[in-house]
């Protein structure tokens, strides 16, 4: 009743706001954080959804927890753990790709996308899952890989036997009588180049991905409707939401004229929101999305704020959120990045989507290392506090949090010595073309040590027994040796623990709705140290101070008068007073 009248209040503020949000979209590229806003911004005055105050919790299956000893988690493993995941307090389940895979990318290279991958189960076990996510009320939201296939596809196998086949279109192809097609770089290829050359039809065949992830054609009528068929299979079962893998990938200028000398290292911009992208997102709506009560989401946004509105803009009718890689990609893995920098993105990514479409927030996912090794500090002394303070800031930012598995307990970087113990495609290829190149080896490892995506996918640490109790067999990665004190079981023990207090923070969002629509306005923007903002939604008014170094420090929040202010939650036991805050010290003050 009480957020009804809410709503009510904020579509009037809507109406108000009608012409402020026309300027809003105009100037949204030169707004600058901590101004002081012209526009009464007050909240996302969009209509309430389940998936705007949703908590995502990322669980990457082939690392959470293995049921039948091969070493490689499975569904089995993931049901056995569900009162887990409901102890989390947690809204949905966002589960990395399961279907038929023959694995080149774990699982992003699909060769059958209605059956599930033998290492991970049978159709049954996924039935089971769903029903025992359902019954505790978890949302599950499945992860749908349609820029490309894997080439054991049956698809591909039938496109590349020969020009003629009906599936040729599928898929992108360049005769070689025309020569070679202008150079398109690739993510994964060892020699970073996205076209192979195929002799059984002397062709060329894209790939943006591995060789063995080739790009599918949307602009092929059949291909698309084959997709939308495949989402309403898995939405007949019953799943909540789909996450569109690399989806603003999709459309391309199929004449694939030369691009710009380095155009590589803009590769959104040159890549991304290609001619007919919107077209299909709105097809994909009418033909699939619109008939169901479900959340979308789209990996990527585009390379501008205009690029991302048109994705999430409701009167689109394309996607519900996505998520922008700004935030994510800022400061290139150093431990020393500008923290003023980060909080100008966060704020301006905010700023943008004040008022219409929404974001999602996340600090780590299975491309990425660690959180708190990338953004925060794995020091003995420093891994809680500065993971408690990251977690405070992931749940208290406008957004849908999207918050990776075993990030709960703190868990960090493997920071692997040897190249033989990587699994992860990106880290090997790379390692090849370097090692062929003649580069220099040591230094590309110490590297990975930050950057490499195996760091956030080592299994989850259930406990102090071997292998973590993830598995009784050998596991396909190795197990971070810090198990033996960063594990579950014993955070269970501890009411201080990094995974309690992950316990409370999504509690105090979930009960909270400030934290989900508040206005947020950033305090003391140029603080080198700190990262200091309000939320406020109707009369209700929250502080979070947060210190992102491992020395004590001082923010200057304005004068808030902080003598009556409510602790929220905090992570040390005395929270400091004065404005001082100790080493990686978060708060959240009720003002
Ligand atoms: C993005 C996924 O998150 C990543 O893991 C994968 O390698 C690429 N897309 C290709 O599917």
């Amino acid at each position: 009743m009480r957020r009804l009248e809410s709503f009510k209040k904020l579509n009037m503020i809507k109406k108000i706001l009608g012409v402020a949000l026309a300027l809003s979209v105009m100037g949204f590229s030169c707004k600058s954080p901590g101004k002081k806003q012209t526009r009464p911004t007050v909240e996302n005055s969009s209509d309430q959804k389940w998936w705007k105050e949703a908590v995502v919790y990322q669980v990457y299956p082939r690392s959470f927890k293995d049921s039948d000893g091969d070493g490689v988690g499975d569904l089995k493993g993931i049901i056995s753990k569900l009162d887990y995941i409901k102890s989390l307090g947690i809204d949905a389940v966002w589960l990395n790709p399961i279907y038929t895979s023959p694995n080149d990318d774990n699982g992003y290279d699909i060769s059958d996308y209605r059956s599930i991958m033998k290492d991970f189960g049978t159709i049954e076990d996924f039935d089971a899952l769903l029903k025992g996510l359902h019954e505790r009320k978890i949302k599950l939201v499945m992860d749908l890989v349609v820029n490309h296939s894997s080439d054991e596809h049956e698809w591909f196998k039938q496109s590349r036997s020969s020009r003629t086949s009906p599936y040729r279109n599928y898929y992108h192809w360049w005769n070689a009588e025309r020569g070679k097609p202008a150079y398109r770089w690739s993510f994964f290829d060892i020699n970073s180049d996205a076209w192979k050359y195929d002799s059984l039809t002397n062709s060329y065949y894209l790939h943006y991905f591995s060789r063995k992830q080739p790009d599918l054609n949307w602009e092929n009528p059949q291909l698309r409707k084959e997709v939308y068929e495949i989402m309403k299979f898995w939405l007949n079962k019953g799943i909540d939401g789909i996450r569109l893998d690399a989806f603003q990938l999709a459309s391309k200028d199929t004449s694939f004229p030369p691009l710009p000398a380095g155009y590589e290292n803009n590769i959104i911009k040159y890549y991304g929101m290609g001619p007919h992208l919107h077209d299909y997102l709105q097809e994909m709506n009418r033909e699939v999305f619109s008939k169901y009560d479900i959340m979308t989401v789209a990996e990527g946004a585009g390379s501008s704020f205009e690029d991302a509105h048109a994705l999430v803009d409701p009167d689109r009718n394309e996607l519900n959120m996505a998520y922008h890689f700004e935030g994510i990609d800022f400061g290139n893995f150093r431990p020393d990045y500008n923290l003023v920098g980060f909080k100008e993105i966060y704020s301006r990514w905010d700023s943008a989507f004040a008022i219409k479409g929404w974001l999602s927030i996340f600090l780590a996912n299975h491309d990425q290392p660690r959180m708190v090794s990338h953004w925060g500090n794995d020091d003995s002394l420093f891994r809680e506090a500065s993971s408690k303070m990251l977690t405070t800031f992931a749940l208290s930012m406008r957004g849908t949090p999207y918050y990776y598995y075993g990030d709960e307990l703190g868990m960090s970087n493997i920071k692997f010595d040897n190249i033989e113990d990587y699994r992860d495609i990106a880290t090997l290829n790379k390692y090849k073309k370097l090692k062929s190149d003649g580069g220099d080896l040591d230094k590309y490892i110490e590297t990975q040590k930050r950057a490499s995506r195996d760091n956030g996918r080592t299994p989850l640490q259930w406990d102090d027994s071997p292998n973590a109790g993830f598995t009784s067999g050998k596991p396909w990665i190795k197990v971070n040796p810090n198990f033996t004190t960063v594990n579950a079981a014993a955070q269970e023990k501890d009411s201080n623990s990094v995974l309690n207090y992950f316990r409370k923070m999504v509690k105090l969002r979930r009960e909270n709705e400030v934290l989900v629509y508040g206005l947020y306005t950033l305090l003391d923007k140029d603080n080198p140290d700190v990262y200091a903002y309000t939320r406020e939604l109707n009369g209700k008014k929250f502080l979070v101070l947060l210190n992102f170094k491992s020395k004590a420090t001082t923010v200057d929040t304005g004068g808030i008068d902080l003598s009556k202010a409510k602790i929220l939650i905090s992570n040390y036991a005395s929270t400091s007073v004065d404005n001082k805050l100790q080493p990686y010290e978060a708060v959240i003050y009720e003002l």
